[in-house]
């Protein structure tokens, strides 16, 4: 027996950021799924608007930073006012990839007595164009307090009304309980699961979680997908479902 379990997961969009294939490779066929996917969450979007929605995973390293960001990136390029948040405060990046300061972020909005801190103080606004981002902010120790304070509700009544549509990339909800938290203050949420990484047992108790919270499940997304003897060592790939009972039957 191994006395040690190997070490999940990796750093690298900690330090180095997301990889923005939307913005490098706009015309490949990467960027191109990433708006599939943001035509299908429209589509989920029509009967009941959806003004919040967080990206999740069951575990770490699934690939939540990068989808966010680049979906982000693309409902930005079709035109939406986008805020994109950091609300993983245990492993935050997207200071990193979009190269911005991180001084100031959700945290401060967050723990700030007065309410004197001005959103334009700590967004950066059109980081693209469309697309503002919020940053995590300096770490504290208490996330799960944080993201579940009256502080955060009032935030985020007042912040939505400013964009259309703000999305928050969310620490891993079997692994952080904070997530679960701010799930259940989403309009709605999309789980997303990495190929021949993420187990079976893993994504069916992050559904049973979201459902707990009473959380609308927006889809999923399927990242790390090799399709066919040419796309494998590709890296990349994308699907979407239309939800996890639905395609479970097809698993
Ligand atoms: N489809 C993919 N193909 C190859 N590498 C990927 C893919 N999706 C994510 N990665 C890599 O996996 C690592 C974890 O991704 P990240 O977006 O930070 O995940 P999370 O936010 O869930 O922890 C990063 O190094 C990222 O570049
Ligand atoms: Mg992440």
């Amino acid at each position: 027996m191994a006395l040690f379990r190997k070490k999940r997961g990796t750093n690298e969009t900690m330090k180095h950021g997301a990889k923005l294939i939307t913005i490098a490779k706009p015309k490949s066929p990467i960027a191109e799924q990433f708006r599939t996917i943001r035509t299908n969450i429209n589509f989920m979007s029509v009967d009941e608007k959806v003004k919040t929605m967080a990206f999740t995973s069951a575990n770490i390293s699934e690939g939540k930073s990068t989808v966010t960001a680049n979906v982000a990136i693309t409902m930005a390029q079709a035109g939406k006012k986008v805020l994109l948040i950091d609300a993983d405060l245990h492993r935050p990046t997207m200071h990193q990839t979009f190269e911005l300061r991180n001084a100031v972020g959700l945290t401060t909005v967050l723990t700030s007595e007065a309410d004197e801190i001005y959103m334009n103080q700590v967004v950066n606004a059109d980081v693209i164009p469309n697309l503002s981002v919020l940053t995590s902010g300096p770490i504290p120790p208490n996330p799960a307090e944080l993201l579940s304070s009256k502080r955060m509700k009032a935030f985020l009544k007042n912040v939505s009304s400013h964009y259309d549509v703000v999305i928050f990339d969310m620490a891993p909800i079997l692994e952080i309980s904070d997530s679960q938290v701010l799930a259940g203050e989403m309009d709605g949420i999309v789980l997303v699961v990495r190929q021949n990484v993420t187990q079976k047992a893993g994504i069916k108790r992050a559904v049973e979680m979201l459902k707990i919270s009473k959380t609308r499940i927006l889809g999923y997304i399927m990242n790390d997908v090799r399709t066919g003897a040419d796309g494998y060592g590709y890296g990349y790939g994308y699907g979407y479902g239309y939800g996890y009972e639905q395609d479970s039957k097809k698993a």
